[in-house]
């Protein structure tokens, strides 16, 4: 009897554990460990670890090649990794790529949006992905114009419009849903000062007032240390520091984040 109790008692433990570590990786959206990715005889990833907290925006820096992109494809259930594990919200990335895909929007470094329809038709055809109710549609489509600040131009047609015009209906289109893990890919290059701002001020936004996480890549220095609450420099497929701007500035007892990347490259 003693021992059926204690039995059913290890039993409960056991069916709980789940819950309660659930419980404690609450805090953490993304976790990635000694992450390793290799196209032919390129190591573009070489054990890369990070982790990113719940309402984070969390920034990779990092020189051309360093392998961000990589990363963020892999966050995104877009690329296979050879070696090592994601988890984004406890879910491994490569055996429940499905439900990872339904938390998180993903902005390509290099997007493009069909030529032959109208930013706000754009939006709108994006926005059904998401939002089967048609009230709900109206919200998330108004939401995104303005997101974008394209204004009148949402009614011309995208083949239309610059460089940096596409990229704010990308980002708009990237937040529109309030996903639970935003990963932007270089959210402002190509924008000039004003809508870079524009869009920065957006991000942050965002995040404070809904509960989004972001995981975003950017040489922006400027862009990095306003924006983000947590850096990770990346070089040659690996973490070489991490923090937040303000500890990475006095660790290496520089003015600013772009001498504190100079210097970890450089001594890298
Ligand atoms: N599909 C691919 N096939 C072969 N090599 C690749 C592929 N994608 C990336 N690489 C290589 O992996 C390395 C990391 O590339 P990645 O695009 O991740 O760098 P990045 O840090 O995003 O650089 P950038 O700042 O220029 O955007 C580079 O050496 C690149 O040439
Ligand atoms: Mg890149």
């Amino acid at each position: 009897m003693l021992f059926r109790t204690h039995f059913e008692i290890f039993k409960s433990i056991r069916a709980l554990l789940p819950f309660v570590l659930g419980a404690f990786s609450l805090g953490l959206v993304i976790e990635v460990n000694e992450l390793m990715k290799v196209f032919g005889k390129v190591k573009a990833l070489d054990g890369l670890s990070f982790h990113v907290e719940n309402g984070e925006i969390f920034g990779l820096i990092g020189p051309n090649g360093a392998g961000k992109t990589t990363a963020l494809r892999i966050v995104s259930t877009l690329l296979l990794p050879t070696s090592g594990s994601v988890k984004v919200f406890n879910r491994n990335v490569v055996h429940e790529a499905s439900d990872v895909r339904k938390i998180i929007s993903y902005l390509p470094e290099e997007a493009g949006a069909y030529k032959n329809l109208s930013g706000d038709e754009y939006l709108g055809f994006m926005a059904k992905f998401n939002t089967p109710n048609k009230d709900e549609l109206k919200t998330v489509v108004a939401n995104a114009a303005e997101i974008s600040g394209l204004g009148k131009r949402l009614k011309d047609k995208v083949k239309t419009y610059s460089k940096g015009m596409k990229r704010r209906l990308l980002v708009a289109r990237a937040l529109m849903n309030k996903p639970k893990l935003a990963v932007l890919d270089e959210p402002t290059s190509g924008l000039d000062v004003l809508h870079a701002y524009h869009v920065r001020g957006i991000i942050k936004q965002y995040v404070r007032e809904h509960g989004v996480t972001v995981l975003l890549s950017s040489h922006n220095m400027l862009e990095v240390e306003y924006l983000c609450d947590r850096v990770a420099l990346i070089n040659k497929g690996k973490i070489v520091a991490e923090g937040t701007p303000a500890e990475l500035k006095a660790k290496y007892n520089v003015a600013n984040l772009e001498e504190a990347f100079a210097k970890v490259v450089h001594l890298a």
